[in-house]
């Protein structure tokens, strides 16, 4: 699938503000890309399509939790907010045919973020958090750290996710610490 062809699925699939925040998103990816490295085409094509699920219902997206053995049941414990990325993975795995496993796990991770993430998840999720259309203070904070260090960037919204969620006794996924405290492990190291 071309990235012609990628956004015309999507403009189809999503409300026109969330079209609208792919294409944003798309964007920061590829500066990201150019100033930190990855597979630029995949990263494209993986930002393009990274909220494929967002307007499946509930009822559809636990429907898949359930009966497809690669996805973790234990996400149906937390909110769509999450399933989204996991199950948009299978969907555009399964209904849009594409098996490249670093287009389809830079998806899958876009929200939580994992432990070891790859260099085009980092940026997929990272375009994620600080396209220009989040305006909020710490999306904006995350957006000038992304200009000088790709880890401490993410970092910081890993940092940000986990104390808006724990604020609101929202659950937190697991790959969600563990990428935090991955980051936090490596930028120590890093640092001497
Ligand atoms: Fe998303
Ligand atoms: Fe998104």
């Amino acid at each position: 699938m071309n990235e012609k062809q990628a956004f015309e699925v999507i403009r189809h699939a999503l409300k026109p503000r969330r079209y609208e925040h792919t294409k944003r998103v798309v964007e920061e990816a590829t500066l990201l890309a150019e100033r930190y490295g990855g597979d630029i085409e995949k990263i494209r094509l993986a930002a393009i399509l990274h909220d494929y699920a967002k307007y499946r219902s509930s009822v559809e997206m636990r429907d898949k939790v359930l009966k497809d053995s690669t996805l973790p049941i234990a996400l149906l414990d937390y909110g769509d907010e999450l399933l989204h990325s996991f199950v948009g993975s299978v969907f555009v795995k399964q209904e849009l045919n594409i098996d490249d496993e670093i287009v389809l796990s830079a998806i899958r991770y876009h929200t939580t973020g994992r432990a070891s993430m790859t260099l085009e998840e980092k940026v997929v999720f990272l375009a994620d958090y600080i396209e220009p259309g989040r305006t909020f203070p710490e999306a904006i904070t995350t957006r000038e750290l992304s200009k000088q260090d790709l880890d401490v960037a993410c970092l910081e919204s890993l940092k940000n996710t986990i104390g808006y969620l724990s604020n609101k006794s929202i659950g937190i996924y697991p790959d969600t610490f563990q990428a935090y405290n991955d980051f936090v492990i490596k930028l120590k190291k890093r640092g001497g």
